[in-house]
């Protein structure tokens, strides 16, 4: 599977979300695999009204009530995402809040995919059993040089060798085909990418290149 987070690139938000997203349903069809868009909190209920799957990238710790300006996960199942990010390295929470929302996501059935730069990070995560853990080191984030999958091979080794019962992929820096048949061959089950394709001139092409890593 691919996750592509659409972070707030102009490419990926309002309309052209839109665009990129119907992109994402195409190769997932062409490729036989999952291609899941990970949207702004604005831009769910416009996706999912015009029939598209998508997930959210974040939702906080709060319920309904007064708690203005954060995202409500009800509102986000409201809105018809399946599944949200979360810590992601951009918008990072402390560990036992991250325990909390998993808990309110299950009892919602909304999906998770949380990230961890490390390990120890991530064992304590996957306690609470969210759906995805994955290994994201920040530091090739948006490289078109480097990848995790290039720079850290014997990290996605030990994660995948000690995380249990939780499917682990990997993201940052993967920007082609060779970066993803790596990750899958040390077990990876799956990649999350942003800029290699929402900043791509070509999309489609850049994703089924990727999509072409999983054969
Ligand atoms: O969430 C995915 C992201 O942080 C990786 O970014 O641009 O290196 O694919 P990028």
């Amino acid at each position: 599977m691919i996750f592509v987070n659409f972070k707030t690139y102009q490419s990926g938000t309002g309309e052209k979300a839109v665009a990129l997203a119907k992109i994402c349903q195409k190769v997932a069809k062409k490729a036989k695999i999952a291609v899941i868009p990970v949207v702004q909190a604005v831009d769910l209920f416009r996706l999912t009204s015009q029939g598209l799957a998508v997930w959210a990238q974040h939702v906080d710790d709060i319920d309904f009530g007064p708690n203005t300006g954060q995202i409500l996960p009800q509102a986000v199942v409201e809105a018809g995402a399946k599944g949200t990010l979360l810590n992601h390295s951009e918008n990072q929470l402390p560990l036992e809040m991250i325990k909390e929302i998993i808990k309110k996501c299950q009892l919602l059935k909304l999906k998770t995919l949380v990230c961890a730069d490390n390990l120890e990070e991530a064992k304590a995560i996957v306690k609470a059993r969210p759906d995805f853990l994955v290994y994201e080191p920040p530091e090739f984030i948006g490289s078109q040089t480097a990848s995790v999958a290039t720079a850290k091979p014997e990290v996605i080794k030990d994660f995948v060798k000690e995380i249990k019962n939780v499917s682990v992929l990997v993201g940052a820096g993967i920007h082609s085909q060779k970066d993803v048949k790596i990750a899958i061959k040390l077990g990876a089950k799956g990649i999350l990418v942003s800029s290699d394709v929402v900043l791509a001139k070509n999309p489609e092409k850049e994703l089924l290149d990727l999509a072409g890593g999983f054969r």
